[in-house]
């Protein structure tokens, strides 16, 4: 990773309720930077004072009780909730010695039920310090419903919650000419900020790919973005990833929407066998949103909550194989 920019404030608050309470819950959309922001907090506790043991979720480990913690505590799916809160306990503390320990759990969306509820109780009896990233809930309806104890980690006021959201001007800017090494045109930042929204994963993946691909030259000391706005290979990847949670029916439809949109409400019919009110469920999954902006009620494809900008948008007419764009 480039250096870490831009977010001073949100690193000076984490740290503080780290080092000083019981730690701090990281919450924002996909791509924000909280992984980021773990690890740059993470990098800023003292070694002679605290030891950090990290932690991910992820849709697999969903699967097996406890499974996130499978890297602390070995095979652990035997255990009853008693023995395995014992036995985390045990193992931080065995690692941390005289040091105080910190478990970090990043995708925290992502835990089994039994596995946030041991977050949860080490939140409680508030002897270890947590550093937790998850999905904001609202940004992804799509997503399978997060734990109760994950959610309870903030509501019930045991961790401090930080809502991370995309960069503004000033951000994108720092993290572009971070990227790219040196100062940026106004006129690139502006129009790289409306393309990705400010979002950090979009804006790196674009950047580091316009610098291989030279769409992005310097000129007169200036770095300038030169031709036209494309989606990197990488993001498209990431996205297929996405998309192929949908059936094929809402794949054929959100290809359509794609290729088509904005459009005009009426016009948009699903194909089938998608179900009468599909248009409800793909409001709810975040596939499309409707958008006034030109004076006709339309369909965006993909301008969803959780993937919002214009970049995200073009994915799915990207991904799509030209030979059905032709009508
Ligand atoms: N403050 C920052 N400074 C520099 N780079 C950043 C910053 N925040 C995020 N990035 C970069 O943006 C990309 C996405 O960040 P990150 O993986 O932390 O996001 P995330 O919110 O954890 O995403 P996901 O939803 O995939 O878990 C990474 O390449 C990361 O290095
Ligand atoms: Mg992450």
């Amino acid at each position: 990773m480039g250096a870490f920019v831009a977010r001073d404030e949100e690193l000076r608050t984490t740290l503080a309720a780290v080092v000083a309470r019981r730690g701090t819950a990281i919450v924002g959309p996909p791509g924000v930077g909280r992984t980021a922001l773990l690890s740059a907090v993470a990098r800023r506790l003292t070694t002679s004072r605290f030891e950090v043991v990290w932690t991910a979720a992820t849709q697999a480990s969903r699967q097996v009780p406890f499974g996130a913690f499978r890297s602390v505590l070995g095979a652990c799916d035997r255990l009853d909730d008693h023995q395995a809160y014992g036995a985390l306990h045990t193992e931080l503390f065995r690692r941390a010695g005289a040091r105080i320990p910190v478990l970090v759990i990043d995708d925290a969306h992502r835990l089994d039920d039994r596995g946030a509820a041991l977050a949860l109780g080490l939140a409680a009896e508030g002897v270890v310090r947590l550093m937790v990233a998850a999905r904001s809930q609202s940004a992804c309806p799509a997503d399978p419903p997060v734990s109760d104890a994950v959610v309870a980690l903030w509501k019930d006021g045991y961790l401090e919650r930080l809502d991370l959201a995309a960069f503004g001007r000033v951000g994108t800017q720092q993290l572009i000419r971070s990227l790219a090494g040196g100062p940026v045109a106004q006129a690139t930042v502006d129009c790289l900020h409306q393309w990705t929204g400010g979002n950090p994963l979009l804006l790196t993946e674009l950047v580091r790919h316009a610098r291989v691909s030279r769409h992005l030259v310097a000129e007169g000391g200036l770095w300038r973005w030169r031709g036209p706005l494309t989606v990197p290979p990488r993001l498209a990847e990431l996205f297929d990833h996405e998309l192929n949670r949908l059936s094929p029916a809402d794949h054929d439809t959100l290809a359509a929407v794609a290729l088509g949109e904005p459009l005009p409400l009426p016009s948009w019919k699903p194909s089938p066998p998608a179900s009468p009110d599909a248009s409800k469920t793909w409001r709810a999954k975040g596939c499309c949103t409707p958008s006034t902006g030109r004076g006709a009620s339309s369909w965006c494809a993909w301008g969803s909550r959780c993937w919002a900008p214009p970049c995200v948008g073009a994915c799915p007419a990207a991904a799509t194989p030209t030979g059905r764009r032709t009508p």
